[in-house]
């Protein structure tokens, strides 16, 4: 057999949109068709580029805060959640706020809640600075802090260590924050942990099917933006379990000739962010360049969907 035909390409399943993004995105489209352009929404709705450039051509106006949006206007919050004092500031300049914040990201927050209403301190495992930690954190300002990896373990001080609870960022690398528990653990034997696991469900599938295919991978290219914390991930993990390279890429375009030199199998995958046809790019480009033989590796269904939030059916509803 030829080098040529033994090229081949290892497509990762699950891989793209999650339930939490599917529903972000449709939310704006149907806040558009609904209220009408422009539709204002706070921060990159979900952290891929195609995606938040599409719904800019169709109406909606991205922004940073709720300052910059007009008084009485619609606003959207992005899929990473946001903070109460966010809720108060868009009541204050009278916006017509829907939250499209994840379910799951939803869920955090009402744990962080929870356990500072019964006065824990609460260890947040997260990235500093991340829209979905900043969120989080809000919830309970006074009693949250961040631990971000492994490393930022020596600096956490309690006020009393057996009332103390880790919660985490739905988005981070699964082994890394087991790492980090361990050695919370360690110095905090009584820690609690969460009722239910925070890293969601996409995170944790698309990091196993990566972790399965990574070590026949020369190289791994995920699809993704570089803001998007579980996109990043997918790259970290494929090195981390055997491919040799590893790359993060918007477009099929910026697949670099000399990344394919000497390859025979590629594994492909994406973030939770990231639309297929994206992936289907990536899949002609690669076949353009002889990898076309593609084999999908699946290690998990996902069926999981969520509805739209309750104040925009209710405002469907009402228009119907
Ligand atoms: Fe939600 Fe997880 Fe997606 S938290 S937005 S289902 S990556």
């Amino acid at each position: 057999m030829s080098e040529t035909s033994r090229k081949r390409v290892l497509l990762a399943k699950p891989r793209g949109y999650c339930a939490g993004v599917d529903r972000a995105v449709q939310t704006v489209e149907e806040s558009l068709k609904l209220y009408g352009a422009p539709i204002y929404v706070r921060k990159q709705i979900v952290h891929n580029k195609h995606v938040v450039s599409s719904l800019e051509a169709k109406g909606a106006i991205f922004v940073e805060e709720n300052e910059e949006v007009p008084e009485g206007a619609t606003v959207i919050f992005s899929a990473h959640g946001v903070a109460p004092t966010v809720h108060e500031s868009a009541k204050a300049r009278n916006l017509r706020a829907i939250d499209a914040t994840c379910p799951l990201v939803t869920k955090v927050h009402h744990e962080a809640r929870r356990f500072a209403a019964e006065d824990y301190d609460i260890l947040l495992i997260g990235h500093e600075g991340h829209e979905e930690v900043i969120g989080t954190a809000g919830e309970a300002p006074a009693h949250v802090q961040l631990v971000d990896g492994p490393d930022g373990v020596d600096k956490v001080t309690v006020r009393d260590p057996s009332k103390v609870v880790w919660l985490s960022q739905t988005t981070l690398s699964v082994d890394e924050t087991m790492e980090t528990v361990a050695r919370l653990k360690t110095k905090l034997p009584l820690l609690v942990s969460p009722p239910s696991d925070d890293i969601c469900y996409a995170t944790s599938n698309r990091q196993h099917v990566v972790k399965e295919i990574a070590p026949d991978c020369d190289v791994m290219i995920v699809v993704g933006s570089t803001n998007s914390s579980n996109s990043v991930r997918l790259v970290e993990v494929a090195l981390q379990y055997g491919a040799k390279a590893g790359h993060l890429v918007d477009f099929a375009h910026e697949i670099r000739d000399e990344w394919l030199d000497g390859v025979t199998t590629v594994g492909l995958t994406s973030g939770a962010s990231v639309p297929d046809d994206l992936v289907m790019d990536v899949l002609k480009h690669l076949a353009a360049r002889g990898f076309g033989e593609v084999e999908e590796i699946l290690t998990a269904e996902e069926r999981l969907t969520f509805s739209l939030p309750q104040e925009l059916k209710r405002d469907m509803k009402k228009a119907a």
